[in-house]
Parts: structure tokens; C-alpha cells; sequence
């Protein structure tokens, strides 16, 4: 019998212990060659140990260099700092990739939608360098830099040539914020010359948003900031059925942590409803990044073959089956 890879699990809370443990059955049942290290991280630890990101889950990620993330909770306007903000820039996962790509049989506005955004996953506003002034102003520092622009630039350049794709677009708002947005834009236009088969242009992201809404066929594949990679990936769910559906990865030089785009879902949260999709296609991605493409393209298969037949749907879908049965569905279909 071949050996199995060990891969770093942190299911998270609300509906993220639900949906791992599909991607768990759904793995075991196609024998996906993975063993699972399961550390905790979120809520429920911060209350039982007062530790929200415990050193084992960091040493865990640090040795398997490959983890699997489901959503965790971050309290609005108070609280705790963001667990995936944390990871993302204490291991230095510059790029956050997601695919916005139609799924077969579920019926949106457009059945043809295909871009890829690349999102910048360690500066900007998301930082978080905040103070207050005094108690009626409160300032933010949004930091951008050429190094970090440059690497995701070139990681979605790298990115589109792989895949045959034909156009990076640039999304900014370097008219008004010409100081950052504009060293953002330069950085990334500057790097026309080593990528010739590449089309590299941009666009203003208030204006992208109509056009993702109107014409989302003319993307192909979007590099953009911190925040606005953040709202106009919630943005591109929509168009490929919600956050159910999409999918993602955070990717640095020597490790990568899967996650679906979406949040922990609290009005849904143990009630058997979450939709699995999502954290089943960046499994899906993250077997393929392995090297193990046979396996993903089976679990995709049989994914999208469940997706199609409105009677083994989740409810955000339209259907009525719950996260577990239509796990079972997905098996069945294997
Ligand atoms: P959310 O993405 O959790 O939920 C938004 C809406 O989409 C809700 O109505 C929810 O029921 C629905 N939804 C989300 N995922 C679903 C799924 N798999 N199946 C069916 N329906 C689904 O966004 P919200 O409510 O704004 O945030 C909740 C918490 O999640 C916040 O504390 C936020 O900070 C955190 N969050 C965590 C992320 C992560 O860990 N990667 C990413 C985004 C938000």
C-alpha cells in the first residue's frame, strides 16, 4: 500500500467542523492518500485554553508545510485580530488564489463565467495598524510596498502562463490613492516586459465591479489588493452560485494553506445546512497542487456529477439535502 501524505487540518468553528468532516469522508472514500494532523484553532479553543492560534497549530503547518483551513470566527469592531490574517502574513502566504469558474448544472445569471483572482494576502488596510485619535476619529494606515506587489504580481503572471491564459488585469484605485495604489499599479505594469505572451492592463475597481456584474467574460485573470481581493471575491461567488461554491488557496514560497472564501456561517452553524462545496473544491486544488491529479479530477468529477441533479442539492442551492447527506450523495457518485 502506498503512503500516505500528512496534511494539517484545522476543521475552525461555526459550520467548519461540519464541512471538514465531508472533506474527510469524501477523502476516505476515495482514497485520497492523505493523512490528516487535526489541530484546533478558533472560538472554541480560545475559550478552553485562551489561545485563539495555539503554537501546535503554527508548528504543525511550520513541518507538513501543506494545511487544509476551515472558516473561523473574527469579532466585528472589537475582539480578537483575525486568525487568517494572522497565518497568512506570520507564514507569509503573499498570494490568495480564487477561481471564479461557472459550475456545470447550476443555473446563474451567466453559465460561462471563467476568471481566476489573485489577491495580495499580506498588507494594505488588512494589516490592521489602526489607532484613535481621540473618541470620535479613528485612523488606519493602509501599507502597500513594491517587494509585496511584485510577488503577487509575478505570481499571477506566473500563474496565467502556466494555465494559458492571456490577460492579467490590474484592479486599483490609484486616482485617488495615488501614492499606494499607484506604487501598486507601477510595480505590477512594470513587469510587461518579462511576461511578452501576457496582455497586462487595468482598471479601476469600482468600474470592475459594474463589469463583473454586466461582463464578467471579459476577465481572465485579476491581481489585485489586499481589501478590494476581499470584497470582489464575495462579489464573484455570486455569479457562480454564492459563497457555498467558492473556492480558494493562500500560497507563499515554501507552504500553502487551503481555504473556501466564505465565513463561518453562524446563522447555519450546527444545523446540518452548510453547503461543502467550497471547502471540497480547495481540497480539490490542494490535491492537485500534491501532485496528485488523478484523485482530485475523481472527486471533482463526482462533485460536480451530485452538483448537477437538483434532487442532491444543499439548500443554498435550491435543494433540500443536509451538508451530511449530500456528503453521502458525493460518495455514492465516486
Ligand atoms: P459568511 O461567509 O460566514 O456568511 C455569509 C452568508 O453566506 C450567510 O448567510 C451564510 O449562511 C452563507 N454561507 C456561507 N458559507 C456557506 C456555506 N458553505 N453553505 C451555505 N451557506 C453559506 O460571512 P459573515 O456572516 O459575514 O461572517 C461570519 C464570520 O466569518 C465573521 O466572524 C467573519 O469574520 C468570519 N470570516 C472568516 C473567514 C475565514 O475564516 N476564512 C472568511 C470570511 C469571514
Amino acid at each position: 500500500m502506498s503512503e500516505k501524505t500528512l496534511v494539517t487540518l484545522i476543521p475552525g468553528d461555526g459550520i467548519g467542523p461540519e464541512i471538514a468532516e465531508s472533506v474527510k469522508r469524501v477523502f476516505e472514500a476515495a482514497k485520497a492518500g492523505i493523512e490528516w494532523e487535526e489541530v484546533q484553532a478558533g472560538l472554541p479553543t480560545f475559550e478552553s485554553t485562551g489561545e485563539l492560534l495555539p503554537a501546535n497549530v503554527m508548528a504543525s503547518i511550520k513541518k507538513n508545510k501543506i494545511a487544509l483551513k476551515g472558516p473561523t470566527t473574527t469579532p466585528s469592531g472589537k475582539g480578537h485580530r483575525s486568525i487568517n490574517v494572522s497565518l497568512r502574513q506570520d507564514f507569509h502566504l503573499y498570494a490568495n488564489v480564487r477561481p471564479i469558474k461557472s459550475i456545470p448544472g447550476i443555473k446563474c445569471v451567466y453559465d460561462n463565467v471563467d476568471f481566476i483572482i489573485v489577491r495580495e494576502n499580506t498588507e494594505d488596510l488588512y494589516r490592521g495598524i489602526e489607532y484613535k485619535i481621540d473618541k470620535d476619529t479613528a485612523h488606519g494606515i493602509k501599507i502597500i510596498t513594491r517587494q509585496c506587489s511584485l510577488d503577487v504580481g509575478r505570481f499571477a503572471c506566473d500563474m496565467a502562463v502556466k494555465l494559458g491564459r492571456k490577460k492579467v488585469t490590474i484592479l486599483h484605485k490609484a486616482n485617488i490613492m495615488k501614492l499606494t495604489d499607484g506604487l501598486f499599479l507601477e510595480a505590477i505594469l512594470s513587469l510587461q516586459s518579462e511576461y511578452p505572451s501576457l496582455v497586462i492592463n487595468d482598471m479601476l475597481v469600482d468600474a470592475a465591479c459594474m463589469q463583473m456584474v454586466k461582463n464578467p467574460t471579459i476577465f481572465d485573470v485579476i491581481v489585485t489588493e489586499n481589501l478590494y481581493g476581499d470584497i470582489i471575491s464575495d462579489l464573484g461567488s455570486g455569479l457562480i452560485g454564492g459563497l457555498g461554491v467558492a473556492s480558494g488557496g493562500n500560497f507563499g514560497s515554501y507552504k500553502a494553506i487551503f481555504e473556501a472564501v466564505h465565513g463561518s456561517a453562524p446563522d447555519i452553524a450546527g444545523k446540518n445546512l452548510a453547503n461543502p462545496t467550497a471547502l471540497l473544491l480547495s481540497a480539490v486544488t490542494m490535491l492537485d497542487f500534491m501532485g496528485k491529479g488523478d484523485v482530485a479530477k475523481k472527486i471533482q468529477d463526482a462533485l460536480f456529477k451530485t452538483l448537477r441533479s437538483p434532487e442532491t442539492r444543499t439548500r443554498d442551492l435550491g435543494g433540500s439535502l443536509g451538508t451530511k447527506e449530500f456528503t453521502g450523495a458525493l460518495i455514492a457518485n465516486l
